[in-house]
Order: C-alpha cells, then sequence, then structure tokens
C-alpha cells in the first residue's frame, strides 16, 4: 500500500530501471523508443536526461511515473515496481510519492495562486488550516508570498513555472520529475525559474530527474544521462543555452581553455 512510504536513506538507489522497453506502431512497422533502457539513480541526486528531439526523455518520465504502460521491463522507486502496478494504485503512489513540472505548467485557471499549490495538499488527505499554512509557507520560498490570490492566468510564466514548481513540492515527495521546466520561458526567466528549482531540491534533499535542452541545468546536475538509440548512457551537459559554467564546458569538450 501506499501509506507503506518508500525507503529514502540519502544515496541509496531511489530509482531502478531494468530492461525498460517502450515501442509504438507506426504505420505498418514498429517505432521502438526505449530499447531495454538501464539506469540506476540514488536518494537526494540531480539527473539531468538529454538527447535529441523525439529519443525518448518524455515516454521515459512518463513510465517512471506510471501514466504510461511499458511493454517489457521495470521501473522500481522506493523498492516499489511501478510498471507492474494496476490503477488506482499507480494514481494513488503518484499522488503521494512523485511531484511533477511540466513545460506548459498545467495549472488550473479556475483556482488561485494558492489553492492549485493547497489541491495537491487535499488530494493527499491534508486540509483545513495545515493546508493553507504549508500551501502560502512554499509559495514564500518561491517568491511568491504576496500573489496568493491571483488569478494564475494574470501571472508571467516564470510566476506560473514556480507556482506548479510549489505544487509539485508542497506534499514533500521523494522524487520531482521536470520535463523540460524552461522550455516555454526566455533565458533570464528560465535561469531564475531554474535557481529556485535547484535550490528547493537540493535544501529538501529531494531526487530531481530533469529533462533539459539546457547547458546550465545539465552542468548544475549531479549526473547526465544520455538517451541514444532506446539505451540510457552516461553523458555530458549539451552546449546550449548560456550559464554561469558555458565556458568551462566548451573548454572541457573542445579541450581549449
Ligand atoms: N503515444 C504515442 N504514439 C505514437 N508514437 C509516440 C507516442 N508517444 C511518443 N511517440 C513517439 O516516440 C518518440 C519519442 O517521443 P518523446 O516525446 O518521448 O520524445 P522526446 O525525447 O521527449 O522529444 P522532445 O525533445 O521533442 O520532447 C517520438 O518519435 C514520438 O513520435
Ligand atoms: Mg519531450
Amino acid at each position: 500500500m501506499v501509506g507503506r512510504g518508500l525507503r529514502l536513506i540519502r544515496g541509496l538507489r531511489l530509482i531502478v530501471i531494468r530492461q525498460l522497453c517502450r515501442s509504438f506502431s507506426e504505420g505498418n512497422g514498429v517505432h521502438r523508443v526505449l530499447d531495454a533502457a538501464d539506469a540506476c539513480i540514488h536518494s537526494a541526486e540531480v539527473v539531468a536526461i538529454v538527447g535529441r528531439s523525439g529519443s525518448g526523455k518524455s515516454t521515459l518520465l512518463n513510465l517512471m511515473s506510471g501514466i504510461d504502460r511499458a511493454d517489457s521491463g521495470e521501473v522500481a522507486i522506493g523498492g516499489r515496481i511501478v510498471t507492474s502496478m494496476h490503477e488506482p494504485e499507480r494514481t494513488l503512489f503518484r499522488r503521494a510519492h512523485l511531484g511533477f513540472v511540466y513545460q506548459f505548467f498545467n495549472l488550473l485557471p479556475t483556482l488561485d495562486v494558492e489553492e492549485n499549490v493547497r489541491l495537491a495538499l487535499e488530494l493527499n488527505g491534508i486540509r483545513g488550516a495545515t493546508a493553507r499554512e504549508r500551501s502560502a509557507g512554499i509559495l514564500a520560498e518561491v517568491g511568491l508570498g504576496d500573489r496568493l490570490h491571483s488569478a494564475v492566468d494574470r501571472l508571467s510564466g516564470g510566476e506560473q513555472q514556480r507556482v506548479a514548481i510549489a505544487r509539485a513540492l508542497v506534499h514533500q515527495p521523494p522524487l520531482l520529475l521536470a520535463d523540460e521546466p524552461t522550455g516555454n520561458l526566455d533565458e533570464e526567466t528560465a535561469s531564475q525559474v531554474l535557481r529556485v528549482l535547484l535550490s528547493l531540491t537540493r535544501s529538501r534533499g529531494t531526487t530531481l530527474v530533469v529533462v533539459t535542452h539546457d547547458a546550465w541545468v545539465a552542468r548544475s546536475a549531479d549526473r547526465v544521462l544520455e538517451l541514444r538509440d532506446g539505451k540510457l548512457i552516461a553523458g555530458e551537459a549539451p552546449l546550449g543555452r548560456r550559464g554561469p559554467d558555458t565556458e568551462r564546458i566548451a573548454a572541457r569538450r573542445t579541450g581549449v581553455s
């Protein structure tokens, strides 16, 4: 059952991906996207997933979160095998133990800022003053303490993404999955949002798996995994958006400093 909790000792393996396969039918053939992918991610690690467009990064995250079903292989999170759970266990597991941040925020426009965040607590049975205090607290941490009752569609893109980060972390999940969280933001806003994301996950010891094309995020991660030909391999931070370490990455890759 979900209430049994997860084994969350820092440095231990939190996520184990074994021989994970996922194909999609295409015309008369089959498009093999994940082809016996293997990986292991430790508790409190920040791991960037990179790979060219269409390499299967979102597919991988959807399998890790149990939104999609694998053809074969498995994903275990905290010793629980997500890939063999049935509904509603998968939904309850996802709600209690995972947080998500997407490229397009996915906030509910009929709820205000604080209500959007509080919903993640209410879905886990935390209500009333406790829920309101926790929502307000994390919104203050992401710099939106004075916008609690604003309509979400009145906020800027960066502010909306900070609400989404607060919503993803308010119930203190051990694992946060983020799929191109800055893909829809300009460079300066992206950099602010990423600093908030990394500082919150680092300070809470949350494991972060972030799909990104952004060199700065990948450089700030503990490890980069690249999806290539359906497999996860040790990767390097991509050259791209300029960040504090862009020159250092370029020098390391080219050997010229
Ligand atoms: N439901 C689906 N049905 C058919 N094909 C799919 C489905 N979902 C994904 N695919 C295919 O799987 C491949 C990988 O898609 P995915 O969205 O995982 O790539 P990605 O690495 O996230 O790309 P991007 O960087 O552009 O977001 C693509 O070729 C895509 O067309
Ligand atoms: Mg994608």
